[in-house]
């Protein structure tokens, strides 16, 4: 396992009674979850559950109609906040006229990293990415695209981190990689995912949302319990998201 330490508190993250609409579409609906300190949390749910709703909210893009969100004791608008948060969004999209190499030493002098040559090549080495890194980003694979976005998001060694399906479209060695990596963090994190052998080893907690509410929430052990024995967890999953609508 590669481990990564950052000197920084990784601060809770809080939903509270949270209501968002996009025009006459309610996207959450007086949703409320909380993760402590250092919890590695997935987010299930459907498509159109709201997840990516969620995360926005919590890295500052969005602002809730109704409740509140919280970084530790901090707006997720505020600049302290943004320092310390890693986000990669559902459509990340890296400066394409530049390599994937100048990409990440732009990102990374901006976020102020000391040495950012030699995070740039930890992080090229672990994605894999050091066949592409002189690569303009236009012309990059769709992986390989996801691959440079995801090491954007978390250059920084933040300690809290939002990933929006983070490993759609990356070949299996580079999950393994970025799973590792990931587990090596002192961070928290909350992670949307539709995968759910990669929810397993990200996270200790699940919260599934459907319809901007959580449906169910709690560890992975708890989620397997409600299956019939040797009933693959996927299985599981689908039948609660089927119940529900
Ligand atoms: N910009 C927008 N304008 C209008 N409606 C939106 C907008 N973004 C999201 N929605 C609606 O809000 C709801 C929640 O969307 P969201 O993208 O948060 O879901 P999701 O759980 O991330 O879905 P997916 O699994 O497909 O990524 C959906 O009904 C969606 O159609
Ligand atoms: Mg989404």
């Amino acid at each position: 396992m590669i481990t990564v330490t950052n000197n920084q508190v990784a601060p809770s993250i809080e939903v509270s009674n949270v209501t968002k609409k996009y025009g006459n579409v309610v996207a959450l609906k007086n949703l409320s979850f909380r993760l402590e300190p250092g919890e590695r949390c997935a987010l299930l749910g459907p498509n159109g559950a709201g997840k990516s709703t969620t995360l926005k909210i919590l890295v500052g893009l969005l602002t809730p109609d109704l409740g509140e969100a919280k970084i530790g004791n901090m707006e997720p608008t505020s600049e302290e906040a943004r320092r310390i948060i890693g986000y990669l969004p559902e459509d990340a999209s890296p400066y394409r006229t530049l390599s994937v190499r100048e990409n990440l030493e732009y990102i990374g002098a901006l976020r102020g990293i000391e040495d950012v040559a030699l995070k740039t090549d930890k992080l090229i080495d672990m994605l894999k990415l050091r066949e592409y890194e002189k690569a303009k980003v236009g012309r990059l694979s769709r992986g390989n695209l996801q691959k440079l976005a995801l090491a954007l998001s978390i250059i920084h060694d933040p300690p809290v981190i939002f990933l929006d399906e983070p490993l759609n479209y990356l070949d299996i060695p580079t999950q393994e990689n970025v799973i590792s990596y990931l587990n090596g963090l002192n961070s928290t994190q909350l992670v949307s995912t539709h995968i759910m052998g990669v929810a397993g080893r990200l996270a200790d907690k699940v919260i599934m949302i459907s319809h901007g509410a959580v449906m169910w929430s709690g560890t992975l052990m708890d989620l397997k319990k409600l299956g019939h024995e040797d009933e693959p967890i996927e299985s599981v999953v689908a039948r609660m998201l089927v119940n529900v609508g």
